[in-house]
């Protein structure tokens, strides 16, 4: 990626189309998540090897559990599966996992590895990979704000002194840079409550591509774009 002169800090990534990559394809849906991860697998490893500070990837929403129990089941099942198969490799590599969202909502197995990855992870100084489960950027953003109203209740933070800083260390993302590049694919153009807050002046890209479908010229492709736009903040570039 030698062309690429200006990269994104922090790239977060709304993987969807699995579902309708089983469907033309006449396979049962688990099916189409198992293609998910395989490119899951190759976009962490290349966002790890051009230097990418952080990658967000959306994989199971607050809004998720509205699917069928099969579905739900054979998700977090391959979470299991990604996580203890992958863990190897990915602290190898120097990778940070962080999980964004709510773990005490997951099923205990799935809820024990993913804190064991973070756990194994933690001193790591590469890729900082987070990957959002049971996450919901409403949910993410009323707990900020309930820990600050109980911090301002029991007499810790005096409520006018409050910071932009203060509340984004109420965040899944504290510490971490905004978001500069979000990628949707198949297609669909909303957030479906990813990243609100964190999204404020991100670039978007919504390449077609199902996600199992999703290569690493589809990614290079939207890097490129992403180098081809003129972010202004609210000012004027010349
Ligand atoms: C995205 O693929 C993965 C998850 C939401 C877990 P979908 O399952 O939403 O795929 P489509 O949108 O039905 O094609
Ligand atoms: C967003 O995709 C969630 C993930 C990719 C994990 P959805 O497929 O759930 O979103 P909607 O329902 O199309 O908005
Ligand atoms: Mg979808």
């Amino acid at each position: 990626m030698s062309e690429l002169k200006k990269l994104p800090r922090h790239v977060a990534i709304i993987m969807d189309g699995n579902g309708r990559w089983a469907k033309a394809h006449a396979l049962a849906v688990a099916q189409g998540h198992r293609r998910g991860t395989e490119t899951l697998r190759a976009i962490i490893r290349e966002s790890s090897d051009i230097g990418i500070e952080a990658l967000s990837l959306y994989a199971f929403s607050t809004e998720n559990w509205k699917r069928s129990a099969a579905e739900v089941n054979a998700l977090m099942s391959l979470l299991l599966e990604y996580f203890t198969g992958e863990i190897d490799e990915l602290d190898e590599n120097n990778v940070r996992i962080r999980i964004l969202g709510d773990k005490d909502g997951l099923p205990g197995p799935q809820r024990d590895a993913l804190i064991a990855a973070e756990r194994r992870t933690a001193e790591n100084t590469g890729l900082k990979l987070n990957i959002a489960i049971n996450y919901g950027a409403r949910d993410e953003i009323l707990r900020a704000a309930k820990a600050l109203a109980r911090r301002a209740k029991d007499g810790t933070l005096d409520p006018d002194s409050l910071t932009a800083a203060d509340f984004e260390n109420e965040l899944y993302t504290r510490g971490l840079p905004d978001v500069d590049l979000l990628i949707r694919t198949s297609g669909e153009m909303r957030l479906s409550n990813f990243l609100l807050y964190q999204c404020a002046y991100a670039e978007m890209t919504f390449p077609t591509v199902l996600w199992p479908d999703f290569s690493l010229d589809d990614y290079h492709a939207a890097l490129r774009a992403f180098g081809a736009r003129d972010r202004r903040f609210g000012g004027r570039n010349g």
